[in-house]
Formats: C-alpha cells, structure tokens, sequence
C-alpha cells in the first residue's frame, strides 16, 4: 500500500525523528537534552571572570520584556530592521528563487511577513518553517500566518537551531532567515559553531538572509541598552529571579544593579550585574557559595556590532558568497542576503 508522504519541509532521513504535536507544530520525538539547566548555570557563574548565558534571560517575564525593550524610542533595531524588510522584501526575494523560508528563532516573525507577502506575490506559494524553543511563539505564528497570508504552508519547528537546521531538506531551495542581530549575542565560539552548522546545513539552492546591527556613534549605541524607562535593566536583572528558581540560589536583586557600555576594541556593548554591597551567594543543593565583592561585575549579555563588508569577507571563509546588502538611509543595520557555494 502507498503511503502518501505528509508535506513537510523535512529531508527523509529526518522526517521520522520528528512528531506533529499539535496542529503544524512539530517536536523532536527524543529530545535528547537531558542537561541540567541548575549544573550549566553554574558552570559559567564560576568562570572567570564571571558570567552567565543570555538564554535564561528569556523566562515569561523576560520574553514580555523583550517585547516591550523593542518598542522604546531609544531601541531604534526592531524598527530599522523593520523598515529595510518592508522596503526591500520583494527585492530579496526575487534575489533568492525558494520555496521555503525557515526563520531561526522567530518570535511572532511580525518583521517576516515582509517576506513572506513578497514570496506570495511573487511565486504564489511557499512553505514558511520557523524553529522556535518558544512554543507560546510558535503558536503565536502560526495563528498570525493562518489568519493573514492563508496560501503560506506554516511547518513550525519546536527546537533549538540546531536540531532544526540540521533536519531540513537540503533538496528543497531554502532561504534561511536570521534576523534581529541575534547573531551578535552570541560569544566567539558559538559564532563559529552557528556558521559552520548553518552552511553544514544548507544545500546548492540555499540563500541565508542575516540581519546585523552596525558599528556606529556610541551616542546611539548606548542609549539603546540604557534606556530611560529601565527596561533594559529590569529585562537584564530578571535573570537574576530565574537563576534562583532554577539553582535555588540567593542573588537578591535588590542589592545589585545594571551596568552597560560600549566596548571599542571588542565593538560590542557589555551588559553586566553590578553587586551593591559584599555578599555571599549561596546555593545550598549544591553545597556551593561565592563571595560577590561590592563592584564586582558578572558578565550577563553582550551584543556585538558589525562592519559589514568585514562580515560578509568572514562569511566567505563559511562557503556563503554575499548576493546583495539592505541598509537605511542612515546606514545603522544592515540586512545581508548571502548564497551557499554549490
Ligand atoms: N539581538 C538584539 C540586540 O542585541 C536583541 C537583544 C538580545 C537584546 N539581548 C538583549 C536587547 C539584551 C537588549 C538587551 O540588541
């Protein structure tokens, strides 16, 4: 009996390791993430100097925030980044002959739709398969593509980057999306290991759309990791509230604050906790404790900044040829849609 293969935008190989758990959500059927988030916390807390990785900043309470930082005047990214794809959509997707968009990480892919209207316009169909380890978003984007751009086949991917990536079909002519300047959260070698399984993972026909924030006057810079209203601060500081809950730890965010600024050398902004006052954090299950100084500084996110031209020649030594570069008028983000060498 034939079996009528179920559309996805899976390789063969893949498609059984995957399982449809609610409508046009997919999940690993074994995940196979059995670390322990309490272990991998203190594992960086220890280091030195010390610091933490960004992803525990993004509980409920840190995802809403995140939402609102987008919004304030001093953030000018999201609505940069929103501008250029609104603009240029339709000229990158004609740039890039797909039938599929896969987004890595892609919230509510509010800034996508550009793309995906484009790739509608253009072509008249297309699958768009966000991966997403935020199920409340992935629902979220789902419902919003449904609703609004019906002829879209949606596939959203429960998982990290790479489990995601590595399971797409490497036949099917793929753009893969990555947006936000997300790539300048990441540390040197997270940076290196994302490119090389991203081109691992892409095939002849495949296009990479990155969206990288520039180098430019600490003026702006700063301001928009230090705004007015201390949203930055509180999103920062949350991590704190999420670290206890995860470690049983006794980080009391009363008695530290937030401190960010522009490194030159590094171009990156550094977010750091700043402890108040001597004291002693202690984690009990653990039988572990650290002395906190006052002043001492613990490393919680940093978000580098880009020459683009620099980018693009370093993309090279990953098999990704620049095909085009998408900036606004004030050349402060830069949208740029590369090809995988065949
Ligand atoms: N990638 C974006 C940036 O670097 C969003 C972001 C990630 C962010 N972590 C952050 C914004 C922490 C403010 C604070 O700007």
């Amino acid at each position: 009996m034939q079996h009528e293969k179920s559309p996805s935008p899976f390789s063969a190989d893949s498609q059984p390791l995957w399982r449809l758990t609610e409508p046009s959500i997919w999940s690993l059927a074994h995940s196979d993430s059995k670390e322990d988030p309490a272990r991998s916390i203190l594992r960086t807390l220890w280091d030195q100097p010390r610091w933490l990785e960004a992803y525990h900043l993004y509980d409920d309470r840190g995802s809403e925030l995140f939402e609102r930082i987008c919004e304030l005047p001093e953030y000018y990214l999201t609505r940069t980044e929103n501008s250029i794809l609104e603009k240029n959509g339709p000229r990158m997707i004609a740039h890039a002959p797909v039938t599929c968009i896969v987004e890595l990480g892609a919230g509510s892919a509010k800034k996508t739709t550009h793309l995906l209207r484009a790739q509608i316009e253009r072509r008249g169909t297309g699958i768009f398969a966000p991966i997403d380890v935020s199920l409340p978003g992935l629902r979220a984007c789902r419902d919003f593509v449904r609703q609004n751009l019906p002829k879209i086949e949606f596939h959203g991917l429960h998982a990290r980057y790479e489990d995601g990536l590595s399971s797409i079909d490497k036949n099917l002519p793929t753009l893969f999306v990555f947006l936000g300047s997300t790539i300048g959260n990441f540390n040197p070698s997270d940076f290196v290991r994302f490119f090389s399984l991203l081109s691992a993972a892409m095939g002849p026909h495949d296009y990479f759309l990155l969206g990288a924030d520039r180098i430019k006057a600490v003026k702006v810079l700063e301001p928009a990791y230090a705004d007015s209203q201390g949203l930055t601060a509180q999103f920062i500081l949350n991590l704190f509230h999420n670290i206890n809950r995860r470690t049983g730890g006794n980080f009391d965010l009363g008695n530290m604050r937030y401190h960010s600024w522009y490194n030159p050398e590094w171009a990156r902004i550094e977010m750091y906790a700043v402890s108040r006052a001597a004291q002693e954090i202690r984690f009990p299950s653990f039988g572990a404790s650290f002395r906190w100084d006052k002043d001492a500084r613990i490393l919680v996110e940093i978000s580098r900044k880009f020459d683009p031209v620099r980018l693009q020649e370093q993309l090279g030594f990953f098999d990704l040829i620049p095909v085009e570069h998408f900036t606004d008028p004030d050349d402060w983000f830069s949208l740029l849609l590369f090809k995988k060498m065949a």
